[in-house]
Formats: C-alpha cells, sequence, structure tokens
C-alpha cells in the first residue's frame, strides 16, 4: 500500500530517490576523509637527489616530454618492451608529473640502469652516433652549461613544502652536492634513476 503512494506522488519518489543516491554517495566518500593520503609512496621511493632533481627541471625545460612519456601501460605489449607497468605510488613526488601520452621516442618511465652514463652522454650529444636512424635533436650545449648550485637549496626547500620528505641536512648541502657539475651529469643522473624504485625486469 505505502508503496502506490510514492510511486504515485512525484513529490515523495523525487525525495526517496535523492535519499538513496545521498546514502551512496557518502559510503563512497567518507572512508576518504580517514586517509592521510589517497596515493602512498612505494616502498623503495627515494626523493630525488639535489643532482637528480637539477636533471629534472632540465628534462622539463628541454621539452623532453614532447617526445617521452613516462608511463607504462598495463598491457602485454608495453612490459614486454619496457618492464613492470607503472604505478601510482612512484609519482607521488613528481610535481609536475611527467606521464605524457606522446611517444615519438620510446617510453622512459623505466629508462634507469638500462644504459651507461656514457652511452647516455654520447647520445645527447649527437643520437646519430648511437641510433644512426634517430629522429632525436642533438644537446650538445648541456655538457658545456653548469648547474647554478645556488638556487638549488630553494628548489628542494620548494620541494619539501609540497610534501616531499626532504631533511633540512639533504637541503644544506644541496648546493655542495650539484656545484661544478655539467647540466649534461644532472640529466643523466634524472635519467639513471627513473623507474628504480620498484623491482622490475626488462
Ligand atoms: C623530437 C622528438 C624527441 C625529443 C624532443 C627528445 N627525444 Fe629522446 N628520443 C626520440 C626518439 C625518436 C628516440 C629513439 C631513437 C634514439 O634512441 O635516439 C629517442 C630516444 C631516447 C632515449 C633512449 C630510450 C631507449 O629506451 O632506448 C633517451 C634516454 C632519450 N631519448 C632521452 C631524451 C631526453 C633526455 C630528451 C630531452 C633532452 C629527449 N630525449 C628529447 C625523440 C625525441
Amino acid at each position: 500500500m505505502s508503496h502506490e503512494i510514492v510511486e504515485k506522488n512525484i513529490g515523495l519518489m523525487a525525495i526517496g530517490i535523492l535519499l538513496v543516491i545521498s546514502i551512496a554517495g557518502l559510503v563512497q566518500i567518507v572512508p576518504l576523509f580517514f586517509l592521510k593520503s589517497t596515493t602512498e609512496p612505494v616502498e623503495g621511493l627515494r626523493p630525488y637527489t639535489a643532482l637528480q632533481l637539477e636533471g629534472r627541471d632540465i628534462y622539463v625545460r628541454e621539452g623532453c616530454y614532447t617526445c617521452h612519456s613516462q608511463m607504462i601501460r598495463p598491457f602485454r605489449a608495453e612490459t614486454e618492451r619496457y618492464g613492470h607497468f607503472s604505478v601510482a605510488g612512484e609519482f607521488v613526488w613528481d610535481r609536475p608529473f611527467q606521464w605524457g601520452s606522446k611517444r615519438t621516442g620510446p617510453d622512459l618511465a623505466r629508462v634507469g640502469g638500462r644504459y651507461s652514463d656514457d652511452w647516455h652522454r654520447v647520445h645527447l650529444i649527437n643520437p646519430r652516433l648511437v641510433v644512426p636512424e634517430s629522429n632525436m635533436p642533438a644537446y650538445p650545449f648541456l655538457e658545456r652549461r653548469e648547474i647554478n648550485a645556488d638556487i638549488t637549496p630553494r628548489k628542494l626547500r620548494a620541494m619539501q613544502r609540497l610534501g616531499v620528505p626532504y631533511t633540512d641536512e639533504q637541503i644544506a648541502s644541496a648546493s655542495d652536492e650539484v656545484r661544478g657539475k655539467t647540466e649534461m651529469d644532472a640529466l643523466i643522473a634524472y635519467l639513471q634513476v627513473l623507474g628504480t624504485a620498484i623491482p622490475h625486469r626488462r
């Protein structure tokens, strides 16, 4: 009987629908209030060293992301080629993240440790020296430019404010770590750490 009343009264029906949707919404939303963060860092994740962080800035400045993604999708064809698919906890301290989707060149999410530092140096000076058919631009000038060590601590400090767990000692020694290093050194240091936070095989 009461069912019939609700069915024949559009006002009551609307209130009933709203009630049901609100409960369903709360069930989804409320548990999130009790999580510290929706994405926890993976166990092996370390904040970038000062040199790696400088390298990351050069990666962004030079627009490497316009040709390279840093996200391996969970498909057989991708994991066979690049290694373990990317997981969210690997990127929690990347600001901004470099996932991307444009792949003129290969994905770089797990390029760390794949080549030697020397290979990267030669490749960045002129990709054609190691990959004859490559259409990647050459970046020989990175060898000649030094990192400005005076502003490195401020970069770490900014990341610390955003939640990256840098210690004050790391920030204090940041200038010494990068002083005298070239932009090439920094970029290679960054490339070599990519994707190494979780164990994976290629
Ligand atoms: C115009 C597109 C383009 C841009 C911009 C570009 N690359 Fe590439 N990159 C490629 C292509 C194509 C390849 C594959 C051929 C080769 O190895 O050179 C490649 C290959 C690579 C590889 C080897 C990856 C592997 O798994 O074999 C690395 C490392 C790399 N690029 C780093 C960089 C970095 C760092 C930058 C920015 C300084 C950059 N690339 C900018 C197109 C690009």
